[in-house]
């Protein structure tokens, strides 16, 4: 039996595809971009990501052409991308942010075009669906994050077409996998009990504050510091995730950690209660779909006479966005999964093509509030007590751009 076999049967019965089991998501994606896409090759994505992948982009040899988004949800929007840019490309991936589609049918249909392949970054995307069909089955193959909607700290998969690509790919990681190491395995196991913990006991606040003030937070911004002279050096050595570990495993320490036993048996209970975590996440995104903060996107690209969307994290557009942030610590709101600035603002020319058209990244990084829909209505409690302001884009697009 392969490694995480069980684990990845269950997640391909949910999904309908076969899986590959993998330490995190962004492990799946880099197995995927080595399998399918040569050094050098040019990638087509959202510079409204974690910057995380975009090293993993890096790792694999390939480089980012950063596309134009839609101003309503940080994906990209096809309408937008030049000509130009499509004859350069030679994959495209999608980011489904938050939780919202990607235009997979669009993009998958102009890859088809022109016989590139397509990637989809589900891992805000466990329970998205287009027109019925799950999100992670529209393109070669899908990376999944069990850290997101299951709340572990480890885990992933890789969704792909056949189980010869599947096989092909076990391969792959088990070359990739570093030995287990016991530290791994209990900060993987015991870090979501202690989150669980001090969400229940309304430690939130001091918690955070405690671990900002020790330095045990890795970032003090939105994006990790970029280290540019040695990145720079790691472009000249030939692709390796070894030469990008620093940056790739920010967050997430244990990405490729071959974990044990205890570790896996947790992730299976995390993934017999998944529905019910659906569920809840798909009340809180009608909850915050009616507040007046709600992207136009909560209403638009939700399924047409059926529940909302179990979203990760439902897009509000607020103004001030980041004074808003620090004051909702005070109501024991932590904000996370804030993708500001864009990719190619933060990178710059040297390590990404910048986006044709930037503007709506730029407005959309700037005055997205991504809410957790679990917390649905503390949130809501929250944005009224401090007087939220909506904020809208000028101009103001069309709704058919949306
Ligand atoms: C959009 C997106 N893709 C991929 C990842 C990587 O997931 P993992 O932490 O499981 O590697 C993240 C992590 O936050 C993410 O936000």
């Amino acid at each position: 039996m392969s490694y995480g076999a069980r684990l990845a049967e269950t997640m391909s019965r949910r999904l309908g595809r076969e899986c590959v089991y993998t330490p995190s998501a962004r492990l799946a994606l880099y197995l995927a971009l080595r399998r399918w896409c040569a050094p050098g090759a040019r990638v087509l994505m959202s510079p409204v990501n974690d910057d995380v992948i975009l090293f993993v982009v890096l790792a694999a040899g390939l480089r980012p052409v950063q596309a134009p988004v839609s101003v309503w949800d940080g994906n990209i929007d096809p309408a937008a991308i030049p000509e130009s840019t499509w004859r350069n490309v030679d994959a495209v991936l999608t980011t489904n942010l938050y939780g919202i589609p990607d235009r997979v049918v669009e993009l998958r249909r102009r890859c088809d075009e022109l016989g590139i392949p397509l990637f989809e970054d589900a891992a805000h995307a466990i329970g998205t669906r287009v027109d019925g069909q799950p999100i992670g089955t529209f393109g070669k193959a899908a990376a999944f994050s069990l850290s997101k909607h299951a709340a572990s700290t480890a885990g992933g998969f890789l969704a792909v077409e056949n189980a010869g690509a599947r096989r092909e790919l076990e391969t792959l990681r088990d070359e990739l996998l570093a030995p287990r190491r016991l530290r791994d395995d209990l900060t993987a196991t015991l870090r979501p009990l202690a989150r669980s913990t001090v969400r229940t006991l309304h430690l939130v606040r001091p918690v955070w504050r405690t671990l900002q003030r020790l330095g045990l937070l890795e970032r003090d911004a939105y994006r990790m510091p970029l280290h540019r002279p040695r990145l720079s050096a790691r472009g000249l050595e030939p692709p390796s995730l070894d030469a990008y570990e620093p940056w790739v495993r920010v967050d997430l320490h244990g990405f490729r950690s071959r974990h044990g036993a205890l570790v896996r048996a947790q992730l299976e209970l995390r993934m017999a209660a998944l529905d019910t975590n659906l569920t809840k996440r798909s009340a809180g995104v009608a909850h915050l779909s009616e507040t007046p903060w709600a992207s136009p996107v909560l209403r638009d690209r939700m399924p047409v006479g059926d529940a909302p969307l179990p979203l990760f994290r439902a897009p509000l557009l607020v103004r001030d966005r980041d004074t808003l942030i620090t004051r909702l610590i005070r109501h024991g709101v932590v904000t996370g999964y804030v993708y500001d600035p864009p990719l190619d603002d933060y990178a710059g020319p040297e390590f990404v093509e910048p986006s044709p058209s930037p503007e709506a990244a730029r407005w959309f990084a700037s005055h997205v509030l991504p809410g957790d829909p679990l917390l649905a209505q503390k949130l809501t409690k929250a944005l009224t007590s401090e007087q939220t302001t909506p904020a809208l884009p000028t101009p103001t697009p069309a709704p058919t751009q949306s």
